[in-house]
């Protein structure tokens, strides 16, 4: 069998699940994957996915709007489980009849999955571990993301390598499922399609990309980052469990440290509760993430970039950037 006809058999169901050219995702990316981004992924034969982030109902209304305008393919909405609005936001998805939904942030409140169902969407959801992948599946979810913490913005503790051996064995022959993270160059696309993915998630390598609306300050930031500059945020205080980001270092990433101390004391003053705390972080890292991505302060901003920014290395349209992954993938399947 010739090495591109392999690589579409091992992307069949994530092709067919997407209804995509290639299973090539580009993972929502608060504030860069947007109408343009998203519609020039789906053009290109990928998927894309608007990230909703803390959108309100309308603005996601206009969003999904404006990416219909700008391509006629399947593209997805990534919906975060914790937003206050998450109903009205599935509703909305429903009223553009949305073909994918792909939810992010934990267990997804009751009803919820259901509610993407009768809309007729597929659901794919993020599993950081193999109990929730399971019980995912069995709630009927379409597809899996496994994203590890080489990825960046919000991580979990284990490396892409380390749940794909752990999590594709088990559970690749029930749904498709999609990896993520840390992913550059399409020879580790094969790898992970041979280890039984269906596809992959990428959103560090279409940053740059001449479609996507990233200040030309972000993207310069990311074509001078190596791995060893995308670091993880600390936690400061045992009782305020944040979630670590992935970015590159810089006063921001400081920042976000006096940022939690600061809450901290809000919460031993008694003059927060807990879910108000958690809350205020999350507006920090969206409101640092916007700064350095639309206003280009890539100093005191959130860069939010994965280990694999050390691979970007020039700004190219999306069209190239699939062309050379799906090129570097056949190379490495005809070995
Ligand atoms: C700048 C940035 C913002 C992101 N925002 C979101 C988000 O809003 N929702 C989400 O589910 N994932 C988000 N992610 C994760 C991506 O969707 C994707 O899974 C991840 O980038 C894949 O790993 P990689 O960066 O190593 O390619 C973000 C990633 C980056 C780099």
């Amino acid at each position: 069998m010739q090495a591109n006809e392999k690589l579409s058999q091992l992307m069949q169901r994530g092709t067919d699940l997407l209804g995509s050219e290639t299973a090539i995702m580009c993972g929502a990316m608060s504030w860069v994957s947007e109408r343009n981004l998203v519609s020039a992924i789906s053009n290109a034969g990928g998927f894309g996915v608007i990230a909703c982030g803390a959108m309100t109902p309308d603005l996601l209304d206009t969003e999904i709007l404006e990416t219909k305008k700008r391509t006629t393919r399947p593209f997805g909405v990534n919906l975060i489980t914790m937003h206050p609005d998450l109903m009205e936001l599935i509703a909305i998805c429903g009223k553009h009849q949305v073909s994918h939904v792909v939810l992010a942030g934990g267990l997804p409140p009751k009803g919820s999955l259901e509610a993407i169902k009768e809309t007729g969407a597929k659901v794919i959801c993020f599993a950081p571990a193999m109990a929730l992948a399971k019980k995912f599946i069995r709630s009927g979810v379409d597809a899996i993301v496994i994203e590890g913490m080489e990825a960046g913005g919000h991580i979990g503790p284990v490396a892409t390598s380390v749940l794909a051996q752990e999590i594709l064995p088990q559970i690749a022959d029930q749904v498709p499922v999609f990896v993520a993270g840390g992913i550059g160059t399409g020879e580790m696309i094969a790898a992970y399609l041979e280890m039984g993915a269906s596809g992959v998630q990428l959103g560090t390598r279409f940053v740059c990309a001449h479609e996507s609306i990233a200040h030309p300050d972000f993207k310069k930031a990311f074509i001078r980052g190596n791995a060893r500059d995308a670091v993880t945020s600390v936690q400061v205080d045992p009782r305020l469990p944040v979630i670590p980001v992935r970015a590159l270092k810089n006063k921001g990433t400081e920042e976000f440290t006096r940022k939690q101390i600061e809450v901290a004391k809000l919460l031993d003053a008694g003059e927060i509760e807990m879910g108000e705390a958690q809350l205020q972080i999350e507006h920090f890292w969206a409101g640092a993430l916007r700064k350095a991505v639309i206003d280009g302060d890539v100093e005191n901003g959130s860069v939010m970039a994965g280990q694999s920014v050390g691979m970007v290395k020039t700004e190219e349209s999306v069209a190239e950037i699939i062309k050379s992954l799906t090129e570097e993938a056949i190379v490495a399947l005809s070995r």
